[in-house]
Protein backbone atom coordinates (compact mmCIF):
# COMPACT_ATOMS: atom_id res chain seq x y z
CA UNK A 1 0.00 0.00 0.00
CA UNK A 2 1.13 3.67 -0.63
CA UNK A 3 1.00 6.05 2.00
CA UNK A 4 0.29 9.64 0.93
CA UNK A 5 1.47 12.62 2.82
CA UNK A 6 -0.91 15.19 3.17
CA UNK A 7 0.63 19.04 3.09
CA UNK A 8 -2.77 21.30 2.44
CA UNK A 9 -2.87 20.73 -1.01
CA UNK A 10 -6.85 21.06 -2.57
CA UNK A 11 -5.73 18.01 -4.82
CA UNK A 12 -4.62 15.74 -2.37
CA UNK A 13 -7.47 13.66 -2.28
CA UNK A 14 -7.01 13.83 -5.67
CA UNK A 15 -4.02 11.67 -5.73
CA UNK A 16 -5.36 9.38 -3.43
CA UNK A 17 -8.53 8.62 -6.21
CA UNK A 18 -5.44 8.03 -8.82
CA UNK A 19 -3.89 5.51 -6.87
CA UNK A 20 -6.89 3.41 -5.92
CA UNK A 21 -8.04 3.53 -9.74
CA UNK A 22 -4.32 2.08 -10.44
CA UNK A 23 -6.33 -0.65 -8.17
CA UNK A 24 -3.65 0.03 -5.40
CA UNK A 25 -4.39 0.65 -1.90
CA UNK A 26 -3.67 4.17 0.15
CA UNK A 27 -4.21 6.13 2.15
CA UNK A 28 -3.68 9.54 3.17
CA UNK A 29 -2.82 11.10 6.26
CA UNK A 30 -1.36 14.71 7.83
CA UNK A 31 2.44 15.54 6.57
CA UNK A 32 3.34 15.36 10.48
CA UNK A 33 2.67 11.95 11.64
CA UNK A 34 5.29 10.13 13.59
CA UNK A 35 7.80 8.22 12.95
CA UNK A 36 6.46 5.24 14.27
CA UNK A 37 3.25 5.51 12.68
CA UNK A 38 5.15 5.64 8.98
CA UNK A 39 7.15 2.69 10.01
CA UNK A 40 4.20 0.41 10.81
CA UNK A 41 2.25 1.70 8.29
CA UNK A 42 5.25 -0.53 5.95
CA UNK A 43 4.22 1.66 2.59
CA UNK A 44 5.46 0.32 -0.83
CA UNK A 45 5.65 3.70 -1.66
CA UNK A 46 5.16 7.57 -0.48
CA UNK A 47 3.44 10.46 -2.22
CA UNK A 48 4.59 13.77 -0.69
CA UNK A 49 1.44 16.20 -1.74
CA UNK A 50 1.20 20.09 -2.67
CA UNK A 51 0.38 22.30 0.16
CA UNK A 52 -0.21 26.15 0.31
CA UNK A 53 3.70 26.63 2.31
CA UNK A 54 6.29 28.23 0.73
CA UNK A 55 9.74 26.53 1.73
CA UNK A 56 10.79 29.99 2.01
CA UNK A 57 8.50 30.82 5.04
CA UNK A 58 10.26 30.50 8.95
CA UNK A 59 8.05 27.32 10.12
CA UNK A 60 7.29 25.50 7.11
CA UNK A 61 6.03 21.52 6.88
CA UNK A 62 8.37 19.50 6.20
CA UNK A 63 8.34 15.52 5.62
CA UNK A 64 9.51 13.31 8.52
CA UNK A 65 12.80 12.42 7.95
CA UNK A 66 12.29 8.80 8.09
CA UNK A 67 10.29 9.29 4.52
CA UNK A 68 13.92 9.29 3.26
CA UNK A 69 15.42 6.73 4.92
CA UNK A 70 13.03 3.98 5.14
CA UNK A 71 14.16 2.72 1.44
CA UNK A 72 10.66 3.08 -0.65
CA UNK A 73 10.49 5.14 -3.34
CA UNK A 74 9.14 8.69 -2.78
CA UNK A 75 7.25 10.73 -5.31
CA UNK A 76 7.11 14.49 -4.81
CA UNK A 77 3.96 16.56 -6.42
CA UNK A 78 4.48 20.68 -5.95
CA UNK A 79 4.77 21.60 -2.77
CA UNK A 80 6.20 17.78 -1.96
CA UNK A 81 8.68 18.17 -4.80
CA UNK A 82 10.45 21.43 -3.68
CA UNK A 83 10.30 20.44 0.42
CA UNK A 84 12.54 16.98 -0.98
CA UNK A 85 14.17 19.15 -2.79
CA UNK A 86 14.84 21.27 0.19
CA UNK A 87 15.01 18.52 2.68
CA UNK A 88 17.66 16.94 0.27
CA UNK A 89 20.35 19.31 0.20
CA UNK A 90 18.87 20.81 -3.03
CA UNK A 91 17.57 24.89 -3.73
CA UNK A 92 14.04 26.03 -3.72
CA UNK A 93 13.33 29.68 -4.85
CA UNK A 94 10.44 32.29 -4.88
CA UNK A 95 9.64 32.49 -8.63
CA UNK A 96 8.88 36.12 -9.55
CA UNK A 97 5.21 35.02 -10.64
CA UNK A 98 3.05 32.47 -10.27
CA UNK A 99 2.90 29.69 -12.95
CA UNK A 100 -0.88 28.44 -13.10
CA UNK A 101 -2.76 26.42 -15.97
CA UNK A 102 -2.13 24.49 -18.67
CA UNK A 103 1.53 24.31 -19.59
CA UNK A 104 3.89 21.98 -21.99
CA UNK A 105 7.04 20.74 -20.56
CA UNK A 106 9.84 19.08 -22.71
CA UNK A 107 10.55 15.29 -21.08
CA UNK A 108 14.46 15.18 -20.99
CA UNK A 109 16.67 12.02 -20.99
CA UNK A 110 16.00 8.64 -19.49
CA UNK A 111 13.60 8.36 -16.08
CA UNK A 112 11.66 5.34 -15.27
CA UNK A 113 8.90 8.05 -14.18
CA UNK A 114 8.61 9.59 -17.91
CA UNK A 115 10.24 6.68 -19.92
CA UNK A 116 7.33 6.71 -23.02
CA UNK A 117 5.32 8.72 -21.31
CA UNK A 118 4.30 11.58 -23.59
CA UNK A 119 1.59 13.81 -25.75
CA UNK A 120 3.62 14.15 -28.70
CA UNK A 121 7.11 13.40 -30.06
CA UNK A 122 9.23 15.77 -33.00
CA UNK A 123 10.73 14.59 -35.70
CA UNK A 124 14.00 14.93 -33.80
CA UNK A 125 12.69 12.64 -31.03
CA UNK A 126 12.09 15.64 -28.63
CA UNK A 127 8.87 14.60 -26.36
CA UNK A 128 6.13 16.80 -24.59
CA UNK A 129 3.95 16.22 -21.89
CA UNK A 130 0.65 18.55 -21.67
CA UNK A 131 0.56 19.57 -17.35
CA UNK A 132 -1.35 21.45 -15.35
CA UNK A 133 1.25 24.15 -12.83
CA UNK A 134 -0.33 25.37 -9.71
CA UNK A 135 2.82 26.92 -7.97
CA UNK A 136 4.62 30.13 -6.47
CA UNK A 137 7.99 28.85 -5.28
CA UNK A 138 10.27 26.39 -7.69
CA UNK A 139 13.31 24.40 -7.31
CA UNK A 140 16.44 25.96 -8.83
CA UNK A 141 19.02 23.50 -8.20
CA UNK A 142 18.11 19.48 -7.83
CA UNK A 143 19.45 17.82 -4.41
CA UNK A 144 22.94 16.15 -5.00
CA UNK A 145 22.12 12.97 -6.73
CA UNK A 146 19.01 14.13 -8.77
CA UNK A 147 18.87 14.94 -12.66
CA UNK A 148 16.01 16.96 -14.42
CA UNK A 149 13.88 15.13 -15.61
CA UNK A 150 11.55 16.96 -17.71
CA UNK A 151 11.73 21.00 -17.60
CA UNK A 152 9.99 24.20 -19.61
CA UNK A 153 11.05 27.82 -20.17
CA UNK A 154 9.22 28.99 -17.08
CA UNK A 155 10.07 26.11 -14.95
CA UNK A 156 14.05 24.33 -15.73
CA UNK A 157 13.55 22.43 -13.48
CA UNK A 158 9.94 20.80 -13.86
CA UNK A 159 10.78 17.17 -12.26
CA UNK A 160 14.04 15.47 -11.04
CA UNK A 161 14.87 12.31 -10.38
CA UNK A 162 17.24 10.21 -8.07
CA UNK A 163 16.91 6.48 -9.81
CA UNK A 164 19.27 4.92 -7.22
CA UNK A 165 17.30 5.96 -4.10
CA UNK A 166 14.12 6.01 -6.21
CA UNK A 167 13.44 9.47 -5.50
CA UNK A 168 11.19 11.38 -7.70
CA UNK A 169 9.67 15.19 -7.67
CA UNK A 170 7.10 16.21 -10.10
CA UNK A 171 6.53 20.36 -10.18
CA UNK A 172 3.26 19.90 -12.08
CA UNK A 173 0.38 18.03 -10.90
CA UNK A 174 -0.28 14.08 -12.03
CA UNK A 175 -3.06 13.83 -10.12
CA UNK A 176 -5.43 16.60 -11.96
CA UNK A 177 -7.24 15.64 -15.08
CA UNK A 178 -5.82 18.23 -17.34
CA UNK A 179 -2.64 16.45 -17.11
CA UNK A 180 -3.22 14.18 -19.51
CA UNK A 181 -0.84 11.43 -19.10
CA UNK A 182 -0.94 12.09 -15.09
CA UNK A 183 -3.05 8.78 -14.61
CA UNK A 184 -0.22 6.74 -16.33
CA UNK A 185 2.23 8.79 -14.49
CA UNK A 186 0.58 8.00 -11.01
CA UNK A 187 0.68 3.83 -12.22
CA UNK A 188 3.91 3.84 -13.22
CA UNK A 189 5.36 4.96 -9.66
CA UNK A 190 2.96 3.11 -7.99
CA UNK A 191 3.95 -0.28 -10.20
CA UNK A 192 6.76 -0.25 -11.86
CA UNK A 193 8.95 1.77 -9.24
CA UNK A 194 6.82 0.71 -6.19
CA UNK A 195 6.20 -2.85 -7.18
CA UNK A 196 2.87 -2.56 -5.78
CA UNK A 197 0.05 -5.05 -7.18
CA UNK A 198 -3.27 -5.09 -8.43
CA UNK A 199 -5.01 -5.69 -5.42
CA UNK A 200 -7.35 -3.12 -4.86
CA UNK A 201 -11.23 -4.09 -6.52
CA UNK A 202 -14.55 -4.35 -5.55
CA UNK A 203 -15.16 -7.67 -5.90
CA UNK A 204 -12.57 -8.81 -3.74
CA UNK A 205 -13.19 -5.85 -1.45
CA UNK A 206 -16.93 -7.26 -1.10
CA UNK A 207 -15.54 -10.23 0.14
CA UNK A 208 -13.16 -8.63 2.28
CA UNK A 209 -14.91 -6.40 3.43
CA UNK A 210 -17.63 -9.05 4.79
CA UNK A 211 -14.77 -10.85 6.61
CA UNK A 212 -14.34 -8.21 8.51
CA UNK A 213 -17.54 -7.52 9.83
CA UNK A 214 -18.49 -10.61 10.66
CA UNK A 215 -15.14 -10.52 12.87
CA UNK A 216 -15.79 -7.64 14.51
CA UNK A 217 -19.77 -8.04 14.78
CA UNK A 218 -20.24 -11.39 16.05
CA UNK A 219 -23.11 -12.77 16.89
CA UNK A 220 -24.25 -8.88 18.30
CA UNK A 221 -26.93 -7.29 16.75
CA UNK A 222 -26.80 -3.44 14.92
CA UNK A 223 -28.54 -0.97 14.09
CA UNK A 224 -28.42 1.67 10.94
CA UNK A 225 -30.08 4.85 9.99
CA UNK A 226 -31.34 4.21 6.77
CA UNK A 227 -32.37 7.20 4.97
CA UNK A 228 -32.19 6.07 1.41
CA UNK A 229 -29.08 8.17 0.31
CA UNK A 230 -26.42 6.32 -1.52
CA UNK A 231 -24.27 5.95 1.36
CA UNK A 232 -26.39 4.74 4.35
CA UNK A 233 -28.18 2.37 1.22
CA UNK A 234 -24.75 0.68 0.77
CA UNK A 235 -24.17 -0.07 4.06
CA UNK A 236 -27.37 -1.45 4.71
CA UNK A 237 -26.94 -3.76 1.90
CA UNK A 238 -23.36 -4.70 2.97
CA UNK A 239 -24.08 -5.29 6.21
CA UNK A 240 -27.29 -7.42 5.36
CA UNK A 241 -24.95 -9.33 2.97
CA UNK A 242 -22.77 -9.77 5.60
CA UNK A 243 -24.73 -10.58 9.01
CA UNK A 244 -28.26 -10.57 7.77
CA UNK A 245 -30.93 -10.59 10.45
CA UNK A 246 -28.48 -9.57 12.79
CA UNK A 247 -28.89 -5.96 10.93
CA UNK A 248 -32.23 -3.92 11.91
CA UNK A 249 -32.53 -0.08 9.68
CA UNK A 250 -34.44 2.19 10.92
CA UNK A 251 -35.92 4.57 8.21
CA UNK A 252 -37.20 7.75 9.57
CA UNK A 253 -39.55 9.23 7.35
CA UNK A 254 -39.84 13.36 8.55
CA UNK A 255 -42.65 14.43 5.74
CA UNK A 256 -39.45 16.24 3.91
CA UNK A 257 -38.67 13.24 1.60
CA UNK A 258 -39.03 13.68 -2.06
CA UNK A 259 -41.99 12.03 -3.89
CA UNK A 260 -43.03 8.55 -3.05
CA UNK A 261 -39.56 7.78 -1.02
CA UNK A 262 -40.69 5.46 1.73
CA UNK A 263 -42.38 3.38 -0.37
CA UNK A 264 -39.04 3.31 -2.51
CA UNK A 265 -36.82 2.46 0.06
CA UNK A 266 -39.06 0.04 1.69
CA UNK A 267 -39.42 -1.47 -1.64
CA UNK A 268 -35.83 -2.18 -2.16
CA UNK A 269 -34.93 -3.15 1.16
CA UNK A 270 -37.60 -4.92 3.22
CA UNK A 271 -39.51 -6.44 0.21
CA UNK A 272 -36.41 -7.05 -2.56
CA UNK A 273 -33.35 -7.39 -0.20
CA UNK A 274 -35.42 -8.85 3.11
CA UNK A 275 -33.76 -6.14 4.99
CA UNK A 276 -35.37 -5.89 8.64
CA UNK A 277 -36.94 -2.22 8.15
CA UNK A 278 -38.81 -0.19 10.85
CA UNK A 279 -40.75 2.52 9.28
CA UNK A 280 -41.40 5.13 11.61
CA UNK A 281 -43.99 8.00 9.92
CA UNK A 282 -42.67 10.93 12.10
CA UNK A 283 -44.06 13.55 9.73
CA UNK A 284 -46.37 14.81 12.60
CA UNK A 285 -43.70 15.69 14.74
CA UNK A 286 -41.28 16.98 12.58
CA UNK A 287 -44.14 19.46 11.00
CA UNK A 288 -45.07 20.61 14.83
CA UNK A 289 -41.67 21.17 15.88
CA UNK A 290 -40.81 23.26 13.09
CA UNK A 291 -43.84 25.24 13.31
CA UNK A 292 -43.55 28.84 13.39
CA UNK A 293 -39.75 28.63 12.66
CA UNK A 294 -38.22 30.75 9.34
CA UNK A 295 -34.30 30.91 10.21
CA UNK A 296 -32.77 27.92 8.13
CA UNK A 297 -29.54 27.62 10.87
CA UNK A 298 -32.67 26.61 13.43
CA UNK A 299 -34.98 24.52 11.47
CA UNK A 300 -31.86 22.59 10.33
CA UNK A 301 -30.76 22.34 14.21
CA UNK A 302 -34.56 21.40 14.66
CA UNK A 303 -34.79 18.62 12.01
CA UNK A 304 -31.27 17.06 13.41
CA UNK A 305 -32.61 17.13 17.20
CA UNK A 306 -36.42 15.48 15.67
CA UNK A 307 -33.95 12.69 14.05
CA UNK A 308 -31.85 12.18 17.18
CA UNK A 309 -35.18 11.64 19.06
CA UNK A 310 -36.42 9.45 17.00
CA UNK A 311 -34.32 7.01 16.34
CA UNK A 312 -33.37 6.66 20.16
CA UNK A 313 -36.83 6.07 21.36
CA UNK A 314 -36.36 2.72 18.23
CA UNK A 315 -33.06 2.35 19.61
CA UNK A 316 -34.23 1.80 23.17
CA UNK A 317 -36.81 -0.99 21.95
CA UNK A 318 -34.04 -3.18 20.42
CA UNK A 319 -31.89 -3.63 23.74
CA UNK A 320 -29.76 -6.63 21.99
CA UNK A 321 -28.35 -3.74 20.20
CA UNK A 322 -24.70 -3.58 19.80
CA UNK A 323 -23.43 -1.87 17.36
CA UNK A 324 -24.52 1.71 15.47
CA UNK A 325 -23.82 1.51 11.69
CA UNK A 326 -22.66 4.81 9.99
CA UNK A 327 -22.59 5.65 6.39
CA UNK A 328 -19.64 7.85 6.86
CA UNK A 329 -16.86 7.45 4.31
CA UNK A 330 -13.27 8.33 3.58
CA UNK A 331 -13.92 12.26 2.40
CA UNK A 332 -15.98 12.57 5.77
CA UNK A 333 -13.10 10.70 7.87
CA UNK A 334 -10.83 13.37 5.96
CA UNK A 335 -12.31 16.16 6.69
CA UNK A 336 -13.54 16.07 10.06
CA UNK A 337 -9.60 14.77 10.39
CA UNK A 338 -8.44 18.33 9.32
CA UNK A 339 -11.18 20.73 10.40
CA UNK A 340 -9.69 19.71 13.91
CA UNK A 341 -6.97 21.72 12.56
CA UNK A 342 -8.21 24.60 10.21
CA UNK A 343 -10.72 26.85 11.56
CA UNK A 344 -13.77 27.39 8.95
CA UNK A 345 -16.39 29.64 8.68
CA UNK A 346 -19.78 27.87 9.01
CA UNK A 347 -22.01 28.58 5.99
CA UNK A 348 -24.23 26.03 7.38
CA UNK A 349 -23.98 23.54 9.87
CA UNK A 350 -24.15 19.95 7.77
CA UNK A 351 -25.74 17.52 10.79
CA UNK A 352 -25.13 14.40 8.64
CA UNK A 353 -21.37 13.69 9.89
CA UNK A 354 -21.10 11.95 13.14
CA UNK A 355 -24.71 13.13 13.60
CA UNK A 356 -25.35 10.60 16.59
CA UNK A 357 -24.69 11.11 19.96
CA UNK A 358 -22.71 8.50 21.99
CA UNK A 359 -25.20 8.95 24.55
CA UNK A 360 -26.63 5.70 22.74
CA UNK A 361 -23.61 3.76 24.30
CA UNK A 362 -23.59 1.54 20.91
CA UNK A 363 -20.32 0.54 19.73
CA UNK A 364 -19.48 1.91 16.22
CA UNK A 365 -19.51 -0.05 12.91
CA UNK A 366 -18.29 2.76 9.52
CA UNK A 367 -17.73 -0.29 6.87
CA UNK A 368 -17.19 2.88 4.47
CA UNK A 369 -14.56 4.31 6.34
CA UNK A 370 -12.03 3.81 3.41
CA UNK A 371 -14.13 4.77 0.44
CA UNK A 372 -14.70 7.04 -1.70
CA UNK A 373 -18.06 7.98 -3.00
CA UNK A 374 -17.70 6.52 -6.83
CA UNK A 375 -16.19 3.63 -4.94
CA UNK A 376 -19.23 3.30 -2.82
CA UNK A 377 -21.51 3.50 -5.74
CA UNK A 378 -19.53 0.75 -7.34
CA UNK A 379 -19.65 -1.17 -4.34
CA UNK A 380 -23.65 -0.55 -4.13
CA UNK A 381 -23.44 -1.90 -7.72
CA UNK A 382 -21.62 -5.29 -6.94
CA UNK A 383 -23.56 -5.60 -4.04
CA UNK A 384 -27.12 -5.61 -6.46
CA UNK A 385 -28.51 -1.88 -5.65
CA UNK A 386 -30.81 -0.38 -8.63
CA UNK A 387 -28.58 1.80 -10.57
CA UNK A 388 -30.60 4.73 -10.11
CA UNK A 389 -30.62 4.42 -6.20
CA UNK A 390 -26.46 4.75 -6.20
CA UNK A 391 -26.46 7.31 -8.91
CA UNK A 392 -28.68 9.25 -7.48
CA UNK A 393 -27.93 13.01 -7.02
CA UNK A 394 -27.45 14.26 -3.64
CA UNK A 395 -29.90 14.90 -1.29
CA UNK A 396 -29.54 17.16 2.25
CA UNK A 397 -30.30 15.65 5.65
CA UNK A 398 -33.01 18.71 6.22
CA UNK A 399 -34.48 17.53 3.28
CA UNK A 400 -37.37 19.53 1.83
CA UNK A 401 -37.21 21.31 4.84
CA UNK A 402 -34.35 23.78 3.46
CA UNK A 403 -36.20 24.05 0.24
CA UNK A 404 -39.42 25.13 1.30
CA UNK A 405 -38.27 28.84 2.27
CA UNK A 406 -38.75 30.53 5.53
CA UNK A 407 -41.91 28.28 7.52
CA UNK A 408 -42.45 24.41 7.22
CA UNK A 409 -45.89 23.12 5.90
CA UNK A 410 -47.12 20.40 5.39
CA UNK A 411 -49.43 22.13 2.04
CA UNK A 412 -46.02 23.39 0.76
CA UNK A 413 -44.11 20.24 1.15
CA UNK A 414 -46.81 18.27 -0.79
CA UNK A 415 -46.18 21.04 -3.69
CA UNK A 416 -42.78 20.94 -3.57
CA UNK A 417 -42.98 17.18 -3.74
CA UNK A 418 -44.69 16.71 -6.88
CA UNK A 419 -43.27 19.83 -8.45
CA UNK A 420 -39.97 18.34 -7.89
CA UNK A 421 -40.75 15.20 -9.33
CA UNK A 422 -41.73 16.39 -12.63
CA UNK A 423 -38.65 18.33 -12.62
CA UNK A 424 -36.65 15.23 -12.13
CA UNK A 425 -38.60 13.05 -14.44
CA UNK A 426 -38.04 15.23 -17.32
CA UNK A 427 -34.23 16.02 -16.67
CA UNK A 428 -33.85 11.69 -16.62
CA UNK A 429 -36.03 11.87 -19.88
CA UNK A 430 -34.17 14.09 -21.37
CA UNK A 431 -30.33 12.65 -20.40
CA UNK A 432 -29.91 15.65 -18.22
CA UNK A 433 -29.87 13.88 -15.60
CA UNK A 434 -26.48 12.26 -15.41
CA UNK A 435 -24.97 15.85 -17.02
CA UNK A 436 -26.15 17.41 -13.89
CA UNK A 437 -24.42 16.70 -10.00
CA UNK A 438 -27.29 18.28 -8.71
CA UNK A 439 -31.10 19.14 -9.10
CA UNK A 440 -34.06 19.91 -7.82
CA UNK A 441 -37.36 22.62 -7.26
CA UNK A 442 -37.44 25.25 -4.39
CA UNK A 443 -40.43 25.99 -3.39
CA UNK A 444 -40.95 30.32 -2.79
CA UNK A 445 -44.01 31.09 -0.33
CA UNK A 446 -45.09 33.89 -2.06
CA UNK A 447 -47.81 34.47 -4.65
CA UNK A 448 -47.96 36.17 -7.81
CA UNK A 449 -50.60 37.24 -10.43
CA UNK A 450 -51.50 34.23 -13.42
CA UNK A 451 -54.23 34.09 -15.97
CA UNK A 452 -55.12 30.68 -16.66
CA UNK A 453 -58.15 29.85 -19.32
CA UNK A 454 -60.21 33.02 -18.77
CA UNK A 455 -59.38 33.01 -15.10
CA UNK A 456 -56.96 34.87 -13.04
CA UNK A 457 -54.56 32.78 -10.44
CA UNK A 458 -52.68 33.80 -7.75
CA UNK A 459 -50.94 31.28 -6.60
CA UNK A 460 -47.09 29.90 -5.80
CA UNK A 461 -43.89 30.13 -7.30
CA UNK A 462 -41.41 27.54 -7.89
CA UNK A 463 -37.74 27.87 -8.70
CA UNK A 464 -35.47 25.24 -10.49
CA UNK A 465 -31.93 24.74 -9.80
CA UNK A 466 -29.55 22.38 -11.61
CA UNK A 467 -25.63 22.36 -10.76
CA UNK A 468 -22.74 21.03 -12.72
CA UNK A 469 -19.89 20.69 -9.87
CA UNK A 470 -17.01 18.21 -9.75
CA UNK A 471 -16.90 18.82 -5.66
CA UNK A 472 -19.85 21.02 -4.25
CA UNK A 473 -17.54 23.62 -3.27
CA UNK A 474 -17.85 25.44 -6.12
CA UNK A 475 -20.66 24.68 -9.27
CA UNK A 476 -22.11 26.29 -12.28
CA UNK A 477 -26.01 26.63 -12.84
CA UNK A 478 -26.75 23.82 -15.66
CA UNK A 479 -27.25 25.51 -19.21
CA UNK A 480 -29.89 23.17 -19.55
CA UNK A 481 -31.96 23.72 -23.11
CA UNK A 482 -34.88 26.16 -23.10
CA UNK A 483 -37.51 23.25 -25.09
CA UNK A 484 -36.76 21.23 -21.23
CA UNK A 485 -37.04 24.33 -19.49
CA UNK A 486 -40.50 25.20 -21.31
CA UNK A 487 -41.64 21.62 -20.69
CA UNK A 488 -41.27 21.13 -16.87
CA UNK A 489 -42.84 24.59 -16.59
CA UNK A 490 -45.70 24.08 -18.18
CA UNK A 491 -45.97 20.14 -16.64
CA UNK A 492 -45.67 22.02 -13.01
CA UNK A 493 -48.38 24.51 -13.80
CA UNK A 494 -50.47 22.32 -15.50
CA UNK A 495 -50.29 19.58 -13.16
CA UNK A 496 -49.83 21.30 -9.77
CA UNK A 497 -52.41 22.99 -8.35
CA UNK A 498 -51.34 26.17 -6.36
CA UNK A 499 -48.55 27.02 -8.56
CA UNK A 500 -48.76 29.09 -11.47
CA UNK A 501 -45.18 30.42 -11.99
CA UNK A 502 -42.01 28.88 -12.49
CA UNK A 503 -38.33 30.27 -12.66
CA UNK A 504 -34.79 29.49 -13.41
CA UNK A 505 -32.37 29.96 -11.04
CA UNK A 506 -29.10 31.47 -12.71
CA UNK A 507 -26.79 31.50 -9.82
CA UNK A 508 -23.28 30.51 -8.94
CA UNK A 509 -21.75 29.12 -6.03
CA UNK A 510 -20.17 31.35 -5.42
CA UNK A 511 -22.02 33.65 -4.50
CA UNK A 512 -25.00 31.57 -4.17
CA UNK A 513 -25.25 28.33 -2.40
CA UNK A 514 -26.26 25.34 -3.76
CA UNK A 515 -29.65 24.93 -1.48
CA UNK A 516 -31.44 28.07 -1.16
CA UNK A 517 -31.50 27.44 2.84
P1 LIG B 1 -24.59 24.22 -0.30
O1 LIG B 1 -26.05 24.60 -0.24
O2 LIG B 1 -23.87 24.45 0.99
O3 LIG B 1 -24.61 22.66 -0.54
O4 LIG B 1 -23.90 24.83 -1.48
C1 LIG B 1 -23.49 21.88 -0.84
C2 LIG B 1 -23.95 20.43 -0.83
O5 LIG B 1 -24.31 20.06 0.51
C3 LIG B 1 -25.65 19.65 0.57
N1 LIG B 1 -26.22 20.17 1.84
C4 LIG B 1 -26.47 19.44 2.93
N2 LIG B 1 -26.31 18.12 3.16
N3 LIG B 1 -27.14 18.40 5.36
C5 LIG B 1 -26.68 17.61 4.37
O6 LIG B 1 -26.59 16.41 4.58
C6 LIG B 1 -27.33 19.74 5.21
O7 LIG B 1 -27.77 20.43 6.13
C7 LIG B 1 -26.98 20.28 3.92
N4 LIG B 1 -27.01 21.53 3.39
C8 LIG B 1 -26.54 21.44 2.12
C9 LIG B 1 -26.31 20.25 -0.65
O8 LIG B 1 -27.46 19.51 -1.03
C10 LIG B 1 -25.19 20.18 -1.66
O9 LIG B 1 -25.09 18.88 -2.22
Amino acid sequence: KILILDFGSQYTQLIARRVRESEVYCELHPYDVSEAFIRDFKPKGIILSGGPASVYEAETPRAPDVVFRLGVPVLGICYGMQTMAAQLGGKVENASHREFGYAEVRVRGHSRLLADIQDRCDSDGKCWLDVWMSHGDKVTEPPPGFKVICENAATPIAGMADETRHFYGLQFHPEVTHTLQGKAIIARFVHDICGCGFDWNMPDYVQEAIGRIRSEVGKEEVILGLSGGVDSSVVAALLHRAIGDQLTCVFVDNGLLRLNEAEQVMQTFARNLGVKVIHVDASERFMNALAGVIDPEEKRKIIGREFVHVFQEQAAKLPNVKWLAQGTIYPDVIESASAKTKKAHTIKSHHNVGGLPDTLHLKLLEPLRELFKDEVRELGVALGLPHDMVYRHPFPGPGLGVRILGEVKREYADLLRRADAIFIEELRASGWYEKTSQAFAVFLPVKSVGVMGDGRTYDYVIALRAVQTQDFMTAHWAELPYTLLAKVSNRIINEVRGINRVVYDVTGKPPGTIEWE
